[in-house]
């Protein structure tokens, strides 16, 4: 184990790193991944239910990650109606089973009726309905490769720790929402959801044995992979 010393607030006020780039740009990159008409619908879905799915460039990322770490077993906080599952599923083993909890049963019923319309078998998605804290606590503990959480940002903490004990050495955790409307890098927000969300930006960056990147993609992607300690080689 190791000690990080990156902090996201060591970085002078008066010296603001810009971007060169055009909003155009960050359209296009939201973009490169087109989604098929599965996913135009769930996001349809999605909005006649007042679930905010997450956006192209956050699900292509998922998918990146879930197939990089060739993903048997992946869980996700905040099912809604499957966009973020399906990217998830598309990404891991074919024999891969994705857990994915939501509190809201309609939600879920939603999410099944994706997968389905993708064609996915039944036995990969294994929905899960009820509060997320209640849930993870019933999850096998170092089995998963991937946990993603999108559900109560004001949770975000707890499921941190939560992810960190379902996860095995070399697994990934990654919060949706992490710059969370723009709110998280002004110091004058101090609502609930963007100072939960701030503090666990902090929280990864300086933790022992998480290796952590701020992925500014969507509304922000908070990924972090588990270390490896030296015991486990
Ligand atoms: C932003 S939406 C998830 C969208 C989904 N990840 C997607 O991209 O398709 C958040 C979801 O979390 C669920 N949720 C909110 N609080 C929760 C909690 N405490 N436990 C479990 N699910 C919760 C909501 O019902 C909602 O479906």
């Amino acid at each position: 184990m190791y000690r990080h010393s990156r902090s996201p607030t060591s970085r002078q006020p008066e010296a603001p790193i810009t971007t060169q780039l055009k909003p155009a740009s960050w359209s296009y990159a939201e973009e490169f991944i087109a989604e098929d008409e599965v996913l135009t619908a769930a996001r349809a879905r999605a909005a006649e239910v007042g679930v905010v799915p997450i956006g192209n460039g956050v699900g292509s990322t998922l998918r990146f990650l879930a197939s990089v770490l060739d993903a048997r077993a992946v869980v996700e906080i905040g099912t809604g109606t499957g966009v973020s599952g399906l990217w998830l599923l598309r990404g891991m083993r074919p024999d891969g089973i994705l857990t994915t909890v939501d509190i809201e049963t309609e939600h879920q019923r939603l999410a099944k009726q994706t997968f389905t319309e993708a064609g996915v078998p039944a036995q990969r998605a294994r929905t899960i309905s009820g509060a997320a804290l209640e849930v993870l606590p019933r999850l096998t503990d170092g089995h998963h490769d991937l946990v993603f959480c999108d559900g109560d940002k004001r949770e975000y903490a707890a499921y941190l720790k939560e992810a960190l004990r379902l996860l095995r050495p070399g697994g990934i955790v990654a919060f949706d929402n992490a710059l969370w409307h723009d709110r998280v890098a002004d110091p004058a927000q101090r609502d609930e959801e963007t100072v939960e969300i701030r503090s666990l930006g902090r929280e990864v960056a300086e933790a022992d044995g998480l290796v952590p990147v701020l992925l500014p993609v969507g509304d922000g992607l908070l990924v972090a992979k588990k270390e490896w300690t030296p015991e486990e080689g």
